[in-house]
């Protein structure tokens, strides 16, 4: 068998940093995510009748088309008709944020729906503004609930990142490529950034569990 792991010896710094790379673009288009889908809820739970119509529209676009022909169309062609420079890293940033924002506003949206009306009906009746009453009651109770649905969706962008190789951004999935291509040796590479993204979801499932039992510890 034709296998050598020390070829990876002299590239695994170079690895590593792909591994920050990933994590930091993780964090960033959820975080990006999170807050532009918390916005979309809000309108779609709005009275307002353009802004329900608008947030319905965008969820069943972003969700209904790939995620790479978003970041495709976001990297490539838009510069196209607006003329303007945009890195790799950024355009992966936003499509991954506007992409994640449509899953998460349907999972927001839910989490709202959860908590007990009577939360709504106390607070409005004792005069307390609906953004107070948004902000301060009820959507950290709908985040408690909807725990376990915002880890899959960092566990989903997580994996999910290793698309934006394809544009150029280096990270993890890019440089077992760039690895492969140097040493003419794909299977080494490809099974050490298996594993490296294995443990970060291991990880990123073990930080949610203890956030989970202290949040219950509250009830
Ligand atoms: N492969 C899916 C797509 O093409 C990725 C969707 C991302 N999933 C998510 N929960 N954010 O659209």
């Amino acid at each position: 068998m034709n296998l050598d792991f020390s070829v990876l010896n002299e590239y695994v710094p170079y690895i590593m940093k792909g591994t920050a790379v990933t994590l930091l673009f993780t964090l960033v288009s959820a975080l990006f995510g999170f807050i532009w889908g918390t916005v979309l809820s809000l309108f779609k739970i709005s009275n307002i009748q353009p802004l329900r119509w608008f947030a319905t529209v965008y969820t069943s676009i972003f969700r209904g088309t790939p995620l790479l022909l978003q970041l495709a169309l976001i990297y490539y062609a838009t510069p196209q008709l607006f003329n303007y420079d945009i890195s790799p890293l950024m355009a992966a940033g936003l499509a991954f944020g506007l992409n994640s924002a449509a899953y998460l506003s349907e999972t927001i949206r839910g989490g709202i729906m959860s908590v007990d009306r009577g939360q709504r009906e106390a607070a409005l009746s004792l005069g307390i503004p609906y953004r107070t009453m948004m902000f301060s009651i009820i959507l950290p109770q709908a985040v408690k609930n909807i725990l376990p649905a915002l880890v899959n969706e960092c566990i989903a962008l997580l994996k999910e990142s290793s698309l934006v190789s394809v544009i150029g951004v280096e990270e993890l999935m890019r440089r077992a490529n760039v690895v492969g291509a140097d040493t003419f040796r794909y299977f080494e590479p490809l099974v050490f950034v298996g594993a490296i993204y294995y443990i970060l979801v291991l990880m990123l499932t073990f930080v949610a569990r203890i956030l989970e039992r202290r949040m219950r510890r509250s009830d």
